[in-house]
């Protein structure tokens, strides 16, 4: 069984990868919804809801963890792998591959939550590289809530007006590469281009997602490519918009968890 999990909706940029480069699969989701943002977070509040993720996971046989969560990978991957006896990936390194092997100028941006900003874990990781590669890192914490909230088309003005703001910085440092280094991002793609329409993006769910996938167990004769959600406030809103995102309705395979147990 392959766990993925993120503080919301965000991990199913990585989880629709899994499902197209693994299909028949089965997954288990956990999207922390009561808890979101873990990204404006203390590293021990951080670190103590991903030991929650995590231990639920347990619960459900998975036997390889992707934490789909850009705020995690970077505060608390090394916790998580010190304290589970399984393959835990995250979703830095495989991101800092892709941008050092795309960006032609050396200039990459990155944009995350100001929890993995702080972290430096995306410049620590192109520059073990590439240490000539200059990058440029912004913190976007409203575009996690935009993205729950629904605020999701490529022309909605409110998120075009804020992804204004925030990729000045980027623009003015001319890079030709930008991870999106908040799993959330990825769902704001089409925005994201319009806004940058000379940068090539990468999806730092996905590009993990590759990494799950080159060293994921065999698949068992048992399995029939279920993808079960779990999240840990109100079934709707996360149906909904995973739903559009995943162009596919969810509801009837979501169930709401009490994580405080775990
Ligand atoms: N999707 C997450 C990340 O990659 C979480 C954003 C948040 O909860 O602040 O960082």
């Amino acid at each position: 069984m392959i766990g993925v999990f993120d503080s919301g909706l965000g991990g199913l940029t990585a989880l629709r990868e899994i499902v197209r480069l693994l299909p028949g699969r089965d997954i288990v989701y956990f999207g922390d919804t009561g808890r979101v943002p873990y990204g404006t977070r203390s590293s021990e509040t951080i670190v103590r809801y991903a030991l929650q993720d995590m231990r639920f996971l347990c619960t459900q046989a998975v036997d390889v963890v992707l934490a789909a969560c850009g705020t995690v990978s970077s505060t608390a991957l090394h916790v998580l792998r010190s304290t589970f006896p399984l393959p835990i990936i995250g979703v830095v390194e495989g991101a800092a591959q892709a941008a050092a092997h795309a960006t032609k100028n050396r200039r990459v941006g990155v944009i995350a939550t100001g929890a993995t900003v702080s972290s430096g874990a995306f410049v620590q990781a192109i520059k073990s590289i590439d240490p000539q590669i200059d990058v440029t890192s912004v913190a976007c914490p409203m575009l996690v809530p935009l993205v729950e909230n629904g605020y999701i088309a490529d022309d909605d003005p409110v998120t075009a007006l804020v992804l204004d703001d925030y990729l000045s910085a980027i623009r003015a440092a001319g890079v030709d590469t930008l991870i999106l280094g908040c799993t959330h991002f990825p769902i704001l793609t089409g925005a994201i281009a319009r806004a940058l329409p000379d940068v090539t993006l990468i999806n730092s769910g996905a590009e993990a997602a590759k990494l799950l996938a080159a060293q994921v167990p065999p698949k068992q004769a048992d399995e029939e490519g279920r993808v079960r959600y779990f999240v840990s406030d109100s079934v709707p809103g996360f149906a909904r918009v995973a739903s559009i995102f995943l162009g596919e309705p969810v509801e009837d395979e979501v169930t709401r968890i009490d994580i405080e147990r775990f």
